[in-house]
């Protein structure tokens, strides 16, 4: 006859062992999944644009954003933060990211959006280099799982053009 001390461990250890099963099962079943959002996003308007006080170019702009992040979703899925950026070269610096919009996704049914804003936090560079510059809009997702590692990814919207005149 085996003491209660003895059952009540050996339980606890079954207990345990499944549990480790099944945080390695999810985080492995997040792996097989092939998520394919899809991201378009355009300039609507150019709303200011101009060189500041100290020099730096300042822009502006209406951005729409339509994304669909559903397939990102999975059931060991706790949140998706999603955040859309301009990114442009310049002399100085071969990348040049400036965050214009975030968002916390917490389900899979707000996972499609639909939003038209204008930048949250206005871009400054660091100098006068925006005129006429190419620059990627890029939606970035950072997929927080409920257990097992955070994954990230990001869709590229190139092509995109600040103005040649400050307006
Ligand atoms: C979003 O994507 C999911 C899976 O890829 C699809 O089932 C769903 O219909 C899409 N939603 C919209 C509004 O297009
Ligand atoms: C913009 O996107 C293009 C094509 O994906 C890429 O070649 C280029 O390096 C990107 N530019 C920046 C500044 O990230």
């Amino acid at each position: 006859m085996h003491s209660i001390g003895y059952r009540a461990n050996s339980l606890l250890t079954l207990a345990v062992t499944i549990l480790a099963f099944l945080c390695i099962f999810a985080s492995f079943s997040d792996t097989l999944s092939r998520p394919n959002p899809t991201v378009d996003i355009k300039v609507v308007s150019f709303d200011g644009f101009m060189k500041s006080k100290d020099g730096d170019d300042g822009v502006s702009m209406t951005l729409k954003v339509e994304a669909n992040l559903s397939s990102l979703f999975t059931w060991n899925t706790k949140q998706v933060f999603a955040f859309v950026a301009a990114e442009y070269e310049t002399p100085q610096n071969s990348v040049n990211q400036i965050s214009v919009w975030d968002h916390i996704i917490e389900s899979k049914k707000d996972a499609d959006i639909q939003v038209t804003f204008r930048n949250k936090y206005p871009i400054f560079d660091q100098g006068s280099n925006l005129r006429g510059t190419e620059f990627n809009l890029t939606l970035h997702w950072h997929v927080m799982p409920k257990t097992g590692m955070m994954f990230t990814g990001l869709s590229i919207i190139p092509g995109h053009r600040f103005p040649d005149k400050y307006i």
